[in-house]
């Protein structure tokens, strides 16, 4: 029986959509393997936020070329962001890849790998990937971002202590000036409640008792009149489960309804992930955040007097273009102001495409961002400690 690997970089989405992947073809009668070395299909699902994510990719695709040349009718493919951003691109870098397989079209690929098993000759190589998107987001290109959520297996890893992962939106709308999200995993598209509901009853039965809902901006889930506190009130009477989460919220749209329901339900964890990015005004309006520092405090406010013990985490992007030792001390102001649990800090990377990349230029020294980066971290992890009490 062939055997498959794969590597997992990037977001939880990835780790969901690698989740299903395996569990599709399981079903379709391939044997999953934790050792590389052992495959004879390796599928990498990639992210391409951040400079660095593409580069471990491409460097380790170049390990593999020896992988590739002793295993004649071995599989190589990349799934993910980085399949949907740089597509025929791939071969360039690396010829030995066979497919490539962009996020919105996870659906096709237990068929991909069985076209490539069933050749005894190598066929061309093959790229399928969603439609770009344009000014004015016609159906075809929404259509071209397949909604991916085929039933997963009992037994699949989703039944550990783990949180199951559960999508609720797929995609992005808000076109922050610095992130491929929007343009990699298409137009903003909610699940129907209904399918939500009979995905989490179903990994009830299975045992499961603790989810994480998903979305880029899990906040402004919305099908019809059905929002996320509403969905939250709705999962919430599923026997058995026993904890709900949700990530990544954007700070606009965190209402009291919301706030209500996270208080008033014993399920929903009292957490909140709501990256921040930036704490000077200037700063997020080149980022196209459209919520100011002062917006954003008010928001922290309302939450910790609404939730009673209520916990906050947050990301920020430090050395945007631009940006000033004096916007970086708003940035520190704002982090010791709302007292994060914990903070994820990342040093800007331009990505190509976007209209940071197009409209300003990456200025900030990268000594500088390391600094920027190390103090803030500095600043985090002593506000991390009084909180745990330590
Ligand atoms: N949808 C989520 C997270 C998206 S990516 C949200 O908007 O909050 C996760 C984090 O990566 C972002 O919050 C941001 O802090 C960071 N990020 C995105 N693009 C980046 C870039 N070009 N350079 C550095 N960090 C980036
Ligand atoms: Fe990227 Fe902004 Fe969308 Fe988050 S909200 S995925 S940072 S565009
Ligand atoms: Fe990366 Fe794609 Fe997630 S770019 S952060 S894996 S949506």
């Amino acid at each position: 029986m062939q055997k498959f690997y794969i590597e997992t970089l990037g977001c939880q989405m990835n780790v969901l959509d690698s989740e299903l992947a395996a569990s599709a073809l399981v079903r379709a009668g391939l044997l999953p393997t934790g050792v590389s070395a052992d495959a004879d299909i390796i599928l990498f699902n990639t992210c391409s936020v951040r400079q660095h994510a593409e580069d471990k990719v491409y460097s380790a695709l170049g390990r593999l070329k020896n992988w590739k040349e002793e295993k004649p009718h071995a599989i190589l493919g990349i799934l993910g962001c980085m399949a949907q951003k740089d597509q025929r691109g791939i071969f360039q870098r690396a010829p030995h890849v066979d497919f490539v397989l962009g996020p919105g079209r996870l659906d096709i690929l237990v068929e991909t790998i069985e076209q490539l098993r069933g050749e005894k000759k190598r066929p061309a190589k093959t790229v399928c990937v969603s439609l770009p998107r344009t000014e004015n987001n016609s159906i075809e290109v929404l259509e071209s971002f397949r909604q991916y959520n085929p039933e997963r297996m009992a037994g699949s890893p989703t039944s550990s202590d783990a949180p199951s992962l559960v999508r609720i939106t797929f995609g992005c709308d808000q076109f922050c000036s610095y992130c491929v999200v929007p343009f990699v995993r298409g137009p903003e598209q909610s699940r129907p409640p209904q399918d939500i509901a009979d995905e989490v009853q179903h990994l009830a039965e299975q045992g499961v008792t603790k989810i994480t809902l998903i979305g880029q901006t899990v906040n402004s889930y919305q099908y019809r009149q059905t929002r996320l506190a509403d969905l939250l009130y709705q999962l919430s009477g599923i026997a058995g489960m026993e904890q709900i989460d949700f990530v990544t919220n954007y700070p606009l749209g965190i209402n009291d309804y919301l706030l209500q329901a996270v208080r008033d339900l014993p399920q929903v964890s009292k957490h909140l992930h709501i990256p921040a990015q930036s704490g000077s005004d200037i700063i997020l309006k080149r980022m196209n955040r459209h919520y100011t520092a002062a917006q954003y405090r008010e928001m922290t406010d309302r939450i910790y007097s609404t939730i009673p013990g209520a916990t906050m985490t947050s990301d920020f992007i430090v050395g945007f273009c631009g940006e000033t030792e004096e916007d970086f001390e708003q940035t520190v102001d704002l982090v010791k102001y709302c007292r994060f649990r914990n903070s994820f800090i990342f040093k800007y990377s331009e990505r190509a495409g976007t209209k940071a990349a197009e409209l300003y230029a990456d200025d900030v020294p990268e000594e500088v961002k390391k600094y920027r980066n190390h103090r803030l971290l500095e600043i985090q992890v002593e506000i991390s400690r009084q909180l745990a009490g330590g």
